[in-house]
């Protein structure tokens, strides 16, 4: 067997073991998630045609997704529940790798198969490679759990929490992630353009997209090159030197498409475990002592919702939705939206506790997994969290326990 042989056989026997990790539903998968309690994979609180939708769209979630069903020809995993297990945070397996942004001028390698790139193919192709001159950035899966919540937060809550940043004594600032949005998505109920058109995003790692709508288009596409009638064309790899291909139809029929969208709208918002634990009750004081809250917030409310229970609610997600500068040592010399190299979105704490369950007992922190402990994404916090990090370090080592078994409880 030649070695190029030998690699696709290799890739192909890998894709087939994180896929029937992820068979069909995280429940059968990861049976320790099924306590409704854990609030991961379940749906918050809906109508029968709601959990209908619901029901479809977790099974579209979880379905494995083969040439005859449109995957390909370039892909980085064949589900979205390959990479988003349980719908807490993904595994350093199903990373994915971005290439060519540094600055905000564009992406001068789009014509070369940027922005993602394509890891795997169908038998046959070559897989992507990133082209001389191209910074690259590698990016783990967040949780999707509660992200219909965090969907539902107002704008004007979100620049009221960098507003109120101005005078921060820690050095927090933080800005929304203004961002263009693609025709196809239809902008929600109260947000506005700026005076340039761009609206403020939240998803993803730098808050670069705008909503649920537009963040599962673009997974379908890029993460597994399927194409639907919000993205028509399949991903292309210059090294094949042909160009996108519009596919006579789209891969995935809307309807399916809306019951993925409906799906991660819907799902619940993790349970915080032993909230009034004496030890617990002390970690959330120091975290919002030495600074953490100020970019970690505790409490956010919700505006209107299509979901009714999802509606004016006051969460507990650990992040105000903005942007953050977060040191030379954090910088992935790629930009996307408003967000600079070293800028990225607050990211929600809710489920940590529950990652070693579904990262195979090891922790896999910060935007590439890079940090394999609390302790560790910690101190990868620099810029303007570099205050609250070092007054961490300070902490008795008891008080120290005591935040990160805080953090265990979320
Ligand atoms: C190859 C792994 C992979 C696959 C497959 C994948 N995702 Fe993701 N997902 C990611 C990564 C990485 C991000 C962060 C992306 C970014 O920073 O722009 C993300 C972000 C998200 C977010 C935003 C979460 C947040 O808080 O910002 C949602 C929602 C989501 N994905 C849903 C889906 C859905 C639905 C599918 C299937 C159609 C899917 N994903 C397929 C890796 C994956
Ligand atoms: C200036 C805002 C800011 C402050 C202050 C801050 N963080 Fe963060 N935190 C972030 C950002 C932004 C990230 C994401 C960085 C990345 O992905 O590279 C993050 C990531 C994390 C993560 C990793 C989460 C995951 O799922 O990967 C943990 C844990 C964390 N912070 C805990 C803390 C603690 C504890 C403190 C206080 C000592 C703190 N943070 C202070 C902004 C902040």
């Amino acid at each position: 067997m030649s070695r190029r042989n030998l690699l696709i056989l290799t890739l192909f026997v890998f894709t087939l073991t994180i896929s029937v990790l992820s068979i069909t539903s995280c429940k059968k998968a990861f049976p320790e998630m099924i306590n409704p309690e854990y609030g991961l994979c379940g749906p918050v609180t809906l109508d029968n045609s709601q959990t209908i939708l619901f029901s479809a769209g977790n099974d579209q979630f979880f379905a494995n997704r083969s040439s005859a069903t449109g995957l390909g020809p370039y892909f980085v995993a064949t589900a979205c529940g390959s990479c988003h297990s349980s719908d807490n945070r993904g595994h350093p397996f199903t990373i994915l790798t971005r290439f060519g942004q540094s600055d905000t001028t564009g992406n001068k390698f789009l014509a070369e198969g940027a922005p993602q790139l394509g890891s795997f193919t169908l038998p046959g192709l070559t897989p992507e490679q990133i082209p001389a001159g191209a910074t690259s950035t590698r990016l783990i899966a967040p949780i999707t759990s509660g992200v219909g919540f965090l969907e539902a937060v107002p704008d004007s809550e979100i620049i009221a929490m960098a507003r109120a940043n101005v005078n921060n004594p820690n050095g927090v600032r933080g800005h929304p992630n203004y961002n263009t949005i693609p025709s196809y998505v239809t902008p929600l109920n109260g947000s506005v353009p700026r005076s340039d058109g761009k609206y403020i995003c939240r998803f993803g790692r730098k808050g670069a997209v705008y909503n649920l709508f537009q963040q599962v288009a673009m997974a379908y596409n890029h993460d597994m090159g399927i194409t639907s009638t919000y993205m028509p064309l399949n991903p292309y790899n210059y090294l094949d030197q042909s160009p996108p291909v519009a596919a006579s139809s789209p891969e995935i029929d809307n309807a399916t498409f809306y019951s993925v969208v409906f799906y991660v709208t819907a799902l619940q918002t993790p349970v915080q475990r032993n909230p009034t634990d004496p030890i617990v009750v002390q970690g959330q004081n120091l975290f919002t002592k030495i600074g953490c809250a100020d970019c970690h917030k505790p409490n956010l409310t919700t505006g209107y919702s299509a979901i009714q229970s999802i509606a004016y609610q006051t969460i507990q997600p650990f992040t105000d939705l903005l942007v953050h500068d977060m040191g030379p040592g954090d910088d992935d010399h790629y930009t996307e939206g408003d967000a600079l190299t070293s800028e990225w979105r607050t990211t929600p704490l809710w489920g940590l506790g529950l990652a070693p369950g579904v990262q195979g007992g090891d922790v896999y922190l910060m935007h590439d997994g890079r940090a394999h402990s609390i302790q560790q994404a910690i101190q990868m916090h620099g810029g303007e969290s570099a205050v609250s990090s070092a007054n961490f370090n300070k902490l008795s080592s008891s008080d120290q326990t005591a935040v990160i078994k805080f953090l265990q409880s979320l």
